[in-house]
């Protein structure tokens, strides 16, 4: 399984030293920007983005929008050196168009689902996307529960996937670490970890385990 490392839970102040150290241990860097309007929280904006690329210029950048209206940063996230952005689909009017304009910047794109959003209600997206990243806590903050929920849903991905032959990638975002891993790792391509292991004694360890799943 491969892992993308969200640096959500990280001192902002140590964020380049972690990055630093941990950065070729993982695949991919997930990176959390939230608009205290779709979330209760708020993270960070493309600068911030545009500073830590600075630090590796070769990871994938997996962009993981909890914003309303994404539409209006699309450009700036994709300039900031995003490989992937993702938005969700609760927070989109005219999810197709927001897809279209993703690619159009020549980025790959994604859909997000909350806990509490099904599989069916996207299916009609699936030919069009290069990620669907299934919420496994409600969005908001780093360090929560895994909800069993998302289990189903990756399953039920993965089978449409083969099935249909859809180039998606499969990645699950919450509360990951070994012991819930072990429930999707047939599923999924990859899986997001933040605090499992950048709050961890033991960073290399812990994203190796995953990544040997
Ligand atoms: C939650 C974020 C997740 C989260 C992952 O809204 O989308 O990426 O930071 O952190 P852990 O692995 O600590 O659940
Ligand atoms: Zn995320």
């Amino acid at each position: 399984m491969k892992v993308s490392l969200s640096i959500l839970t990280v001192d902002y102040l140590r964020v380049k030293e972690s990055l630093e150290n941990y950065i070729n241990d993982v695949d991919y860097v997930h990176l959390d920007v939230m608009d205290g309007v779709f979330v209760p929280n708020i993270s960070f904006g493309p600068a911030f983005i545009k500073s830590l690329r600075k630090i590796d210029e070769n990871k994938i950048f997996d962009t993981h929008l909890m914003i309303e209206y994404p539409d209006r940063y699309i450009k700036e996230f994709s300039e900031a050196g995003s490989q992937y952005i993702t938005f969700h689909v609760e927070a989109s009017s005219d999810v197709l168009k927001t897809i279209e304009l993703i690619k159009s910047y020549n980025v790959k794109a994604g859909i997000s689902i909350k806990p509490n959003t099904s599989v069916d209600e996207i299916k009609d997206l699936l030919p069009y996307l290069d990620m669907v990243l299934v919420m496994s806590v409600e969005p908001g903050f780093g360090g929560q529960k895994f909800m069993p929920i998302a289990i189903d849903k990756v399953k039920l991905l993965s089978e449409l996937k083969k099935k249909n032959n859809y180039k998606y990638l499969i990645n699950i975002d919450g509360g990951i670490k070994d012991s819930t891993a072990v429930y999707i790792k047939d599923y999924v391509d990859l899986a997001v970890s933040g605090s499992y292991i950048l709050n961890s004694e033991s960073p290399k360890e812990n994203a190796l385990k995953l990544k040997e799943l």
